[in-house]
């Protein structure tokens, strides 16, 4: 199956919703779902994962992994597991490894393979076609890969033939970027040195924490005001260990925000990740005055989880520092939206990263917000958004992008008129049942 021509589109409507309420668990967090799939595959053993998001990105990178060695299955009762093919032991892929819309599954694998004496073909859909890969690109063929072959600005198709000894590395990266940061550990883990990765500013740190949990040795330090330095020793023994994949915060931002703007709203979503490096949002909704309460805080998996109970709330706009956008990095087509409602100014600081995610973010958030009767704009790297009570009635264009379509679709719930997305497929990547569990609430759709 290739992914390069997106056959059909399907609209969909959001209506103006009454009060949700209810109870909701949204999928796992589909960072850590990729994650766990890759460390089962370079450790020696069973890796057996609960919680697994089984939106289409992972599956891709499921496929993947045993285009590399591995063999994954499904459980009946839900759970994974998956035989890994043990680092240093990856077999050459037959085929292209296709990843459809993942940014994070094949930048992540792209680490892998330039860790391996191994060649292999990397693609993707037309929007990951567009992303950036030099990025990911520059450091691994510094540390021995070489790039065979890419299309035009280091663009995905490209075929990447790895180091059989990858050299021992320290790299600054030059945003922070959890893909980048991860690429190059994974790399250096195959590497007979040490290799360290020096970040800005803190991105997320699952990567580190399965290191740690699958046996490498790894460290991470602070670096300056916001950055972390990290460490890692190469060629550790993996072992395999059981992974719980908590339910993901960029999930649960959606039915968060709507229960925020939709009144007489109360919705409580269960075992939401709470780690601080992803907890942007949270902090930001409750400065704009949100009643969000976290309840039963516990560890699931080496991860802090909750359950947040979110009530329909009175927003006012706020002033989001660039140095908290690393936290909540895909929630600002969601925060835009509840800025929309909120009253007054929001201002969104240093949004440059959102250009380069699975659309121009930063376009496709004015450009919805515009077509509903939203005031907005984009100054520099800045979002400001005007709120009060939103018209709605626009159609939005989604760009192959699973977030601008949810987020317009919550919107439409406390908007005077629908709204309508262009094209609600790509929202399976990241949460297959996104129209369910939101019409568990009370939501509305056409
Ligand atoms: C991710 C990192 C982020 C994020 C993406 C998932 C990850 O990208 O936007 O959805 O799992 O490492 P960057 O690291 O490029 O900012």
């Amino acid at each position: 199956m290739t992914s390069h021509s997106h056959s059909s589109s399907a609209p969909l409507s959001a209506l103006s919703s009454g009060p949700l309420i209810g109870r909701v668990r949204p999928p796992g967090d589909k960072s850590v779902s990729h994650r766990a799939l890759i460390f089962g595959l370079l450790a020696i053993g069973e890796t057996r994962i609960e919680g697994l998001l089984e939106g289409e990105d992972v599956l891709r990178t499921a496929e993947a992994c045993r285009a590399l060695g591995a063999r994954v299955v499904k459980h009946e009762e839900g759970s994974w597991s998956v035989w890994g093919a043990g680092l240093g032991s990856l077999v050459q892929p037959g085929d292209t490894l296709d990843f459809g819309n993942a940014g994070t599954g094949s930048r992540l694998m792209m680490g892998v393979v330039a860790g391996h004496p191994i060649v292999a073909r990397f693609d993707g859909d037309a929007s990951l076609r567009k992303r950036p890969m030099k990025r990911i690109l520059d450091p691994l063929t510094q540390q021995g890969a070489q790039v065979l072959e890419q299309a035009e600005g280091g663009r995905l198709p490209l075929v990447i033939a790895g180091a059989s000894e990858p050299l021992p590395f320290e790299y600054k990266t030059p945003v922070a970027s959890a893909q980048i940061k991860s690429a190059v550990l994974l790399c250096g883990l195959n590497s007979p040195g040490r290799t360290v990765v020096i970040e800005p500013e803190a991105s997320r740190d699952h990567t580190e924490k399965m290191l740690a949990h699958f046996g490498a040795k790894v460290t991470s330090d602070p670096h300056g005001a916001h950055g972390r330095k990290i460490t890692l020793e190469g060629r550790p023994e993996l072992r395999a260990r059981p992974v719980i994949v908590p339910a993901d915060p960029s999930s649960a931002a959606f039915p968060l925000v709507a229960a925020l703007i939709t009144p007489g709203s109360q919705v409580t979503i269960d075992g939401v990740m709470t780690n601080p490096l992803r907890a942007g949002l949270l902090t930001t909704l409750i400065e704009m005055g949100a009643d969000i309460a976290l309840e039963n805080r516990r560890e699931e998996g080496g991860e802090e989880v909750a359950d947040v109970v979110a009530r329909y709330s009175t927003l006012h706009g706020v002033d989001a520092p660039a140095e908290r956008a690393p936290s909540m990095i895909d929630e600002y087509p969601i925060l835009a939206v509840a800025a929309a409602f909120a009253k007054g100014e929001t201002r969104m600081r240093g949004l440059s990263e959102l250009r380069v995610k699975e659309s121009d973010r930063l376009a496709a958030i004015a450009a919805g917000l515009v077509a509903n009767g939203v005031d907005c704009a984009i100054i520099g790297d800045d979002l400001i958004v005007r709120g009060g009570p939103v018209r709605g009635g626009g159609v939005v264009e989604t760009h192959l992008d699973h977030r601008i379509a949810m987020s317009f679709l919550v919107m439409g719930l406390a908007s005077a008129n629908k709204i309508t997305v262009d094209d609600e497929t790509m929202i399976a990547t990241s949460f297959p049942d996104f129209k369910g569990l939101m019409q568990k609430l009370g939501a509305r759709f056409a």
